[in-house]
């Protein structure tokens, strides 16, 4: 069970499940094998009810994997090793049933034990009933899914084997066919090296006391994550965040503007495009104490000593990557902008309005670059983080 494919073969798991959409996955199956990518098919025991191992095993050419309690495999690791072999795992037929286990993280059968081992993206293609479908259930386990970074392909409306007729038709198999296509095409920032700063800083004042900022993190996280998905090695610094992380090859946290820096400097010797969405604090305490601060009557004054700029410190280098400069602007967006833009001889700077942004899961960005200004309408911000890495790729590969 050892990858012995060509070098450069796309390799694909696909696994099975029990509906009867099922036997769109054989068509599916001969496209893949057609267009050269090497499949490997794993059924649940409800898939075999409704398509036989057989018909697969004929179109893949290889054996198919039904259980988890296979004698066959030498080390009995099937479960990890066929998770291993694969680019990607494509459930389809997803059955309303598989889509809870795992979206639940459970592992009672082989293909839901190695989808829960998996180290490779999973996409999912449900085909179900429109009752199944529409249940709060299912739903819920579909945008928990969806939360833990599952690509889910349709389902399409239509007439449904039941009778019925409304969503939850699987996918053609000619569509499926498509999207793994795209999947495996090369991204726009295929292999270049991103480094993004995000989230806001925390300048300690005492032991328990600092200065910081409203920033969530959303907006960087959600530019990692597009930057990943157009094949970049993301390199994200974060300030004090309550996200998960995205998938990004390394994740440096870091509290100050200061560890920021330092992390930056770094990291900046080895990237081509640096995003700094953080919001970084502008001063700290000019003393930080070790102790708690004790309470008094008298009037307190905090004297703030500036942070570094740590977007001018790497569009300054001698050999800078490509920079992309964000601004958060209460009023005159555009003014304040294009002056930061002009400032620090950025390529391209993009504002948004801070009462509008920080915090939330949509905003509308204004892109400001050499051609002049684009805005990018009010959406969700990781289809924002999408169109911003579309436009750096375009005027980074310009
Ligand atoms: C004739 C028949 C058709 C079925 N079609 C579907 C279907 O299209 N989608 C679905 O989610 N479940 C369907 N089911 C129910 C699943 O097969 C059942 O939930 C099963 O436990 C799924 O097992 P699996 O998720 O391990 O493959 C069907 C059941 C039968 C008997």
């Amino acid at each position: 069970m050892t990858s012995k494919h060509p070098l450069n073969k796309k390799r694909l798991l696909l696994g099975i499940t029990g509906g009867i959409a099922a036997y769109k996955a054989a068509e599916l199956a001969r496209l893949l094998i057609q267009d050269n990518i090497e499949v490997q098919a794993v059924m649940t025991e409800s898939a075999c009810h409704f398509i036989g191992p057989t018909t697969l095993q004929a179109l893949t050419g290889k054996p198919v994997y039904t259980q988890l309690w296979d004698e066959s495999v030498s080390n009995s690791m099937a479960h990890i090793d066929l998770s291993r072999a694969t680019d990607v795992i494509l459930v389809a037929p997803a059955s309303a049933d598989f889509i809870a286990k795992i979206a639940h993280g459970l592992a009672d059968d082989l293909l839901s034990t190695l989808c829960l081992a998996r180290n490779c993206p999973l996409i999912v293609a449900p085909a179900m009933n429109r009752q199944m479908l529409e249940n709060p259930a299912t739903q819920r386990n579909l945008a928990t899914l969806q939360q833990d970074d599952v690509t889910i392909l349709g389902p399409a409306h239509g007439a449904q084997a039941c009778g019925e007729t409304g969503p939850g038709r699987m996918l053609e198999a000619d569509e499926l066919f498509k999207a793994i296509q795209h999947f495996f095409q090369p991204g726009r920032l295929q292999d270049q090296r991103v480094l993004i700063t995000a989230g806001p800083t925390f300048e300690a004042i005492d032991a328990v006391r600092g200065i910081t900022n409203l920033s969530s993190g959303k907006m960087g996280f959600a530019i990692a994550k597009a930057a990943s998905e157009a094949g970049a090695e993301v390199t994200l610094i974060s300030g004090p965040v309550c996200l998960a992380p995205p998938p990004v090859k390394k994740l440096i946290r870091i509290t100050s503007a200061t560890e920021m820096l330092a992390a930056v400097e770094n990291e900046s010797k080895h990237c081509d495009i640096f995003i700094s969405v953080a919001a970084v604090a502008d001063y700290r305490p000019a003393i930080s104490h070790a102790q708690k601060l004790k309470k008094s009557d008298d009037h307190w004054t905090l004297a703030l000593v500036p942070n570094p700029d740590i977007l001018q410190y790497v569009a300054n280098l001698p050999n800078p990557p490509f920079c992309v400069g964000f601004a958060a602007e209460t009023n005159d967006i555009e003014k304040h902008a294009t002056a930061k833009r002009r400032k620090k001889n950025l390529p391209l700077l993009v504002a948004n309005l801070a009462q509008e942004a920080i915090g939330a899961d949509e905003n509308t960005l204004i892109l400001f670059d050499d051609h002049g200004k684009h805005t990018l309408p009010r959406a969700p911000k990781i289809t924002q983080a999408r169109r911003l890495i579309e436009h750096i790729a375009s005027l980074y590969q310009a």
